[in-house]
């Protein structure tokens, strides 16, 4: 039917010779490529029982998780645990419903929440879960719009235009949503067909003590005692079809629901773990890597880090605070932890000379003939040129746009396109009508909803004097060398007199000045002045910035290519997978222990003591309740306890996985649940770039530590009795 690909001659070729861990595949090839190893390990589903596109398979108890209602991207996965569509996911990621549904009086954050029946179970705005209905191969129609004579601009042009046009045809007339995604950096494009349920409530949350016990401290690392989940439900109208949030609406009837098993797990068990993960770069050349390393990563992980630092601060002595800041702050700290391991890690397991090593056989092979030279020749180049201009345009990227995000300077980037029109002799009566206009649009209260002047004001400073170490005077943008140059140099007194006087930095001297603006007025207004100047920094490297990423996009594509054609070539047996980016996947692998370092050996579970060992009476993040130490103390695990009479909190396995993949379902060989992904380890921190499988494992909360939390400490029976328990 379709065009046979190098991927699919390959397939063929391959059947039966795959390695477990590393691979994150696709749905519909699972058959074809990985069936007969998943067996060998431990596999007793079907094929059809995995993924069908006719009967209710497995596939159909996973859900993508989506701000808004559009599935071009999920942030979590969920799974389907009852008929009545209860659903399991990480406690981080119910955090944003959980904390924006959290006050001082109703603290469901700090102490959790559980609805007791269907009408106490509270709507979480904005978050909508998305089914897969099917999915298929559309490269042959995507790529019969290129032409040879295309850039690669014109090029993404086209296969844009085409994708929205087979999406829409796919739609059918707006009750599914389709998705058309890129493959293997644009060499092969796959069609992705959602259903998405926007009325999804919070059933149920332990308290944070529980959910993210360990805090950051413990993040990204093992061992681990993180009770990491959340219950949330998806409702639907009386036929089961999507539908906005309504009192009327049902519990949706379920295509298929995961049965869950409380019988552990051991050492080398299969397991499986299907998702949605967000975005790898296993095909990264060493020249990216080390873009990342060296330029891109330290700027985030610098600034994030400052910022939480001073959210800390407050967070820890201020209850309002600690709600209102709870969600930004896990996710800056989620991401600076997170570059800082790999910063670390792409060292250590020295991933770019690997890459080098590779790439040096590649040019080798590319060399050996004239086509392939032709075609080839120049990928590597270009990366290494093209990666060097990024890493010189970097800091004067990142580090004003990081300080423009802050307060008062991102309150007063609202008004800059007003202010261009009103001081433009140029502009028309009808720009300056449509600019006065545009002002009505901004939603002040909104603008400073959750935001604590005090925390504002010290990141801004620190943010600042970060931002101002980095730069030679000379090298600053004129109108800021003056403010600068009135507080004689120094930072943070600049950052100071900005907080202090400008009218953006407070909800009332915003509003006064909106009802009468005077551009003239607001053109000195000094963060208005500062954010101008860092725009003009920033505008400065645009141009570079985007030639450079086109490039470095176009050779990615060439280089993919051509290592498809040289593994082909070289090595036969070798089938490749493609990065992650926002599909659904399945990773098959065991449970494992791991070595992190030499003499160290670390067990593949962890028990309840180890939370009575970490614990620290009134510890931002060691803290615990009462309920739940008692609990364990008293050793009543009920059903929940293994053989040995120990609780096991949370376990490894070699599944391949990355962000995106968080709440998802590790199931065993009869397609049973046996706990949620919600991390992976600091040593393979570097593991997005380069699969580590002596180092690599996904950190599961162990679903009877999940059910002990829920029936144990909440007494929640009445989610207990819901579930299919075997
Ligand atoms: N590291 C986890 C992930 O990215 C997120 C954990 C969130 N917890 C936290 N303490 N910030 O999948």
């Amino acid at each position: 039917m379709k065009k046979v690909s190098v991927f699919f001659a390959l397939i063929f070729a391959m059947m039966g010779i795959v390695r477990a861990d590393e691979g994150m595949w696709l749905p519909m090839f699972v058959e074809r490529l990985n069936y007969v190893d998943m067996q060998k390990m431990g596999l007793q589903l079907t094929p059809e029982e995995l993924y069908s596109i006719n009967n209710s398979s497995l596939k159909d108890a996973i859900v993508g998780l989506s701000n808004g209602p559009k599935p071009r991207g999920f942030f979590c996965t969920g799974e389907i645990v009852s008929g009545n569509s209860l659903l399991f996911t990480n406690h981080h990621c119910g955090y944003s419903s959980i904390a924006a549904l959290s006050t001082v009086e109703h603290d469901y954050l700090n102490e959790g929440f559980a609805a007791r029946n269907f009408s106490e179970e509270l709507r979480a705005e904005g978050v909508s879960a998305s089914f897969l209905v099917r999915m298929e191969d559309v490269t042959a129609e995507i790529l019969s719009v290129v032409t040879d004579d295309m850039d690669w601009t014109a090029r993404n042009k086209a296969i844009n235009a085409k994708a929205k046009e087979l999406e829409e045809a796919a739609s059918e007339d707006g009750k599914l949503n389709p998705v058309v995604k890129g493959f293997f950096e644009g060499n092969e494009y796959y069609m992705f067909v959602y259903k998405t349920y926007t009325d999804v409530r919070l059933v149920f949350t332990a308290a944070q003590s529980i959910g993210k016990f360990g805090g950051d401290t413990d993040n990204w690392m093992w061992p681990r005692h993180t009770g990491d989940f959340s219950v949330f439900r998806v409702y639907a109208d009386e036929n089961g079809e999507p539908a906005e949030f309504s009192e009327d609406n049902k519990p949706l009837n379920p295509k298929h629901h995961l049965p869950i098993s409380i019988s552990g797990v051991k050492q080398d068990d299969f397991t499986m773990i299907w998702g949605f993960p967000g975005s790898t770069e296993r095909y990264m050349t060493s020249y990216g890597i080390n873009y990342n390393v060296d330029s891109f990563y330290p700027v985030v992980y610098e600034v994030f880090k400052a910022e939480t630092d001073v959210m800390d601060e407050y967070m820890k002595v201020d209850k309002a605070v600690n709600i209102a800041y709870a969600d930004n702050k896990a996710g800056l700290a989620n991401t600076w932890k997170n570059f800082e391991g790999q910063m670390t890690m792409l060292r250590k397991n020295k991933v770019a000379e690997r890459k080098a090593e590779l790439e040096r056989q590649f040019s080798e092979w590319v060399n050996a003939n004239e086509d392939r030279k032709a075609e080839y020749g120049d990928v590597l180049e270009t990366l290494e040129v093209m990666f060097a201009q990024l890493g010189e345009t970097a800091g004067r990227l990142y580090y004003p746009n990081f300080l423009g995000q802050l307060n008062p300077l991102s309150t007063a980037s609202l008004l800059m396109g007003y202010v261009n029109v009103m001081t433009n002799k140029e502009s028309t009566k009808e720009e300056k009508q449509a600019a006065a206009e545009s002002l009505k649009d901004i939603d002040v209260d909104e603008e400073f909803k959750d935001l604590d002047a005090r925390v504002e004001k010290d990141m801004f400073v620190a943010v600042m004097n970060i931002y101002g170490n980095k730069f030679a005077t000379e090298e600053l943008p004129e109108s800021m060398k003056k403010l600068l140059k009135k507080h004689k140099g120094d930072w943070t007194a600049l950052a100071n007199y900005i907080f202090d006087k400008s009218m953006f930095s407070t909800p009332e001297s915003f509003k006064t000045m909106l009802e009468k603006p005077k551009a003239k007025k607001v053109a000195k207004d000094p963060a208005f002045v500062m954010i101008q100047a860092l725009m003009e920094q920033i505008y400065s490297v645009v141009p570079v910035y985007r030639m450079a990423n086109t490039a470095i996009a176009e050779a990615d594509h060439k280089f993919v290519k051509g290592l498809r054609e040289f593994y082909a070539e070289t090595q036969p047996n070798k089938v490749l997978y493609p990065d992650a980016n926002s599909t659904m996947r399945m990773s098959y692998g065991s449970v494992k222990d791991y070595q992190p370092a030499d003499a160290i050996s670390y067990d593949y579970v962890c028990t309840a003591n180890g939370i009575l060992e970490k614990y620290i009476p009134g510890d931002f993040e060691f803290d615990a309740p009462d309920d739940l130490l008692n609990l364990i103390k008293a050793r009543d695990f009920g059903q929940y306890a293994d053989e040995n009479g120990e609780l096991i909190t949370c376990f490894l396995s070699t599944n391949d996985i990355t962000g995106g993949n968080s709440g998802s379902p590790v199931i065993n060989g009869k397609g049973e649940l046996l706990g949620l992904a919600f991390d992976g380890n600091w040593e393979a921190m570097s593991g997005d770039v380069n699969f580590e499988p002596k180092l690599q494992r996904t950190i599961n909360v162990d679903i009877r530590y999940v059910l002990f939390i829920i029936d144990k400490v909440y007494g929640a029976s009445n989610i207990i009795e819901e579930l299919d328990i075997r």
